[in-house]
């Protein structure tokens, strides 16, 4: 399917939702358990690290719940909103952001910065493996993550390279149909 193909906005945002979020969903869940379960059974020893741990996966859990929440809720119902517009005779969606770009640089920060506590979340993860404890047990949480991380991968660049394109783009093939329309209703001057 191509991005000026009717529907693709709305078939590329349910896959994303479908596919990409409910897994990023589940994988912070299974990743909470083994969390808590760490945090249940660490010794003396080990309480340093696992606290380290512990608010890397919460700072990480937070930042990318708090992204997935601002695409469900502000940019894909307003990116669907154009595509509808364009595909039939609705009135544009009213953005309390103004131009798209504004959100979706704001979108792009946060994938940053969740690749940043991503980061920190493995880092406390390699110490904890050397310093807190029985490596299995910390080896525990590396499938979860080493799955979530490629999810995201492919997610991300799902939205920046495919979504975020297409998006800008049906914004400027409304506000072109708009220009046109406004200029076929402007009174003739000759
Ligand atoms: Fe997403
Ligand atoms: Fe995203």
């Amino acid at each position: 399917m191509t991005p000026h193909e009717e529907g693709f906005l709305v078939g590329l945002i349910t896959k994303i939702r479908v596919s990409h979020h409910v897994a990023t969903r589940n994988l912070l869940e299974d990743l909470r358990r083994a969390v808590d379960r760490l945090v249940a059974r660490a010794n003396p020893t080990e309480r340093a690290t696992v606290l380290v741990l512990r608010g890397a996966f919460t700072t990480f859990q937070d930042d990318l719940l708090a992204h997935l929440l601002h695409e469900e809720r502000v940019v894909f119902p307003y990116v669907l909103g154009l595509e509808q517009a364009l595909e039939s005779e609705r009135p544009a969606p009213t953005s309390s952001f103004g131009p798209l770009d504004h959100p979706l640089a704001a979108l792009k920060d946060e994938q940053a910065s969740t690749r940043g506590a991503l980061d920190r979340l493995e880092a406390a993860i390699a110490l904890g493996r050397t310093h807190g404890g029985d490596p299995l047990v910390w080896d525990g949480l590396g499938e979860p993550l080493a799955t979530l991380k490629r999810d995201l991968e492919v997610h991300v660049c799902l939205e920046q390279e495919v979504l975020f394109p297409a998006a800008l783009d049906a914004e400027q093939r409304l506000a072109a149909r708009h220009v046109r329309e406004a200029e076929r209703r402007a009174p003739s001057r000759t």
